[in-house]
């Protein structure tokens, strides 16, 4: 299984101050030579963390693939037909959510989404749709023309623990066989954390998860020792 790292939170603290760390070209660097496979990235039509030049930064500098999320906005498929990333995964988007808040309905605007992505396709981006693991939504999927979906495992997520937790976790595992038998590729993602993305490995042939929030949560406590020794001995 392969791990895509999602640079977006970077960027957010990076905007936080207006200036220009912490880079978060320089944190896909890191997460590259770190066993990253993938880079994903946000691109919201509200800019708020990845803004367009780190897009085309990115294209540029990356070694493995970048993976760009995007909603079904005219001005942001027209930067991916541009820069041409190895992937985009098509998300919904609210401007007031924080992050990500459900999946796309695709069983709901099928012929949309169907022609929103042709181009992306005969461009040769490889396309994925992030949906609730739920029937309707993996057949309709398997309709559009996408190469993969990227299941939603913010109820799992939210569920690991509780006595939800294999309710949550078998909706994952009944969408990503259905997925793959017709024919469609698996990556899943939102909410994954060290204590519960081991539960992934049950789920046959997933190919990729992707995984944002708690790397940099964790990176913060690790990163802050020598961050702090190394202020402490230059100013002593
Ligand atoms: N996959 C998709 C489609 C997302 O929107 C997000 C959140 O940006 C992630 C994966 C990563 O989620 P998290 O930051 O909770 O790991």
């Amino acid at each position: 299984m392969l791990l895509g790292v999602n640079i977006d939170h970077v960027a957010t603290l990076r905007n936080a101050r207006g200036g220009f760390e912490p880079d978060p070209i320089k944190a896909a660097d890191v997460c590259e030579q770190n066993g990253a496979t993938s880079i994903t990235t946000h691109l919201r039509e509200d800019r708020r963390h990845i803004k367009d030049e780190d897009v085309y930064t990115l294209i540029k500098t990356l070694k493995t693939k970048l993976n760009l999320e995007m909603a079904m906005a005219d001005d942001i498929q027209r930067i991916a037909l541009e820069i041409k990333p190895h992937s985009i995964c098509l998300v919904p988007e609210k401007r007031q959510e924080i992050t990500t808040e459900g999946g796309l309905d695709v069983a709901g605007q099928l012929e949309k989404v169907t022609q929103f992505i042709k181009p992306l396709l005969d461009a040769g981006i490889v396309v994925s749709l992030f949906i609730d693991p739920e029937a309707t939504q993996v057949e309709a999927s398997a309709k559009t023309g996408a190469q993969f979906i990227e299941m939603h495992t913010g109820s799992y997520s939210e569920a690991f623990g509780t006595d939800k937790e294999e309710e949550e976790f078998r909706k994952l595992k009944n969408a990503a066989a259905l997925a793959q038998k017709l024919g469609l590729k698996v990556n899943a993602g939102h909410g994954l954390n060290y204590e519960n993305v081991h539960r992934m490995h049950e789920i046959e042939g997933l190919y990729e998860l992707n995984i944002g929030h708690s790397i940099i949560s964790r990176a913060v406590f690790y990163g802050l020792p020598e961050a702090v020794r190394k202020m402490a001995d230059l100013i002593k």
